[in-house]
């Protein structure tokens, strides 16, 4: 069995294409590590998926360690990353420091990843240099939402297209073993993938990237309120589980569940 680590992911390049997902239980990512995924991402995207949220912005540190602790609970061998939510690492480096190493140490994560571009790179090197692997993050970043005015495409003009492959170069100088790229023409995320000796990770950043991250609950059909184009369903799941409550309500109230065969 391969364990994954930051360094493994980052040697990856030119390789193999990375195949990632994102998981928040215990049950799901056991599954998703045994299907051979070799990066699992604890993303802040569980404030839409499992809390509800409208962003990700209320994601709390105490909840993404809570869903942390499940997810390692359920690895054997991939590489677990966890998002370092909003307003948990941006007002210093002794803050991301502080909060980046309570991923490490109480929740068993491999490495966190945070978003932004050049401006973060003192807190992925202070970060780096004290043991911690970083995953970047550039292109659509969720968390700047409101800055950005909705969840839209980025890089779209050529001096916007230009500044996310520097800070796509800054992040690898300053020591990320992997980024995010989100949202972006295809021809863009493939330059950025070019431009840098570390492994890509697209979402909606086209084919030319080194490997693929889709939200768990998006793939599988379960989360329908965000539909945005790059989302491949690979299966129906939502449909599937309102199909069996229906169908256990129906048992239920027609007194054929439990039958004899789940009955002591
Ligand atoms: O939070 C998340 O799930 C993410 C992925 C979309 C990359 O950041």
């Amino acid at each position: 069995m391969t364990q994954w680590t930051a360094c493994s992911i980052n040697a990856a390049k030119g390789s193999r294409k990375l195949a990632c997902l994102t998981a928040y239980d215990y049950s799901t990512a056991r599954l998703v590590d045994e299907a051979g995924i070799p990066l699992i991402l604890v993303g802040d995207s569980l404030g839409m998926t499992m809390l509800g949220y409208d962003t990700t912005l209320p994601v709390t540190v105490e909840e993404m360690l809570h869903h942390t602790r499940a997810v390692t609970r359920g690895v054997k061998s991939a590489l677990v990353v966890a998002d370092l939510p909003f307003l948990s690492y941006e007002a210093s480096v002794e803050q991301a420091i502080l909060t980046a190493g309570r991923f490490i140490k109480e929740a068993g994560a491999g490495a966190v990843k945070i978003e932004g571009g050049a401006f973060r790179a003192p807190v992925v090197r202070a970060l780096v240099s004290n043991g911690i692997p970083v995953l970047g993050h550039i292109g659509l970043t969720p968390q700047s939402v409101r800055q950005m005015g909705g969840f839209k495409i980025q890089g779209k003009k050529a001096p916007d297209a230009e500044r996310l492959i520097q800070d796509a170069r800054e992040l690898e100088a300053a020591g990320v073993f992997a980024l995010v790229l989100e949202c972006m023409r295809s021809d863009l995320g493939a330059e950025i993938t070019r431009s840098v000796r570390i492994p890509t990770i697209g979402i909606g950043a086209g084919p030319g990237c080194d490997g693929q991250i889709l939200v768990i609950h998006d793939m599988l059909g379960i989360y329908s309120e965000f539909k945005p184009r790059f989302v491949k369903k690979y299966a129906e799941l939502g449909t599937e589980m309102t199909k069996a409550f229906a169908s256990f309500k129906g048992e239920v109230e027609a007194g054929s569940f439990p039958d004899s065969a789940h009955s002591y």
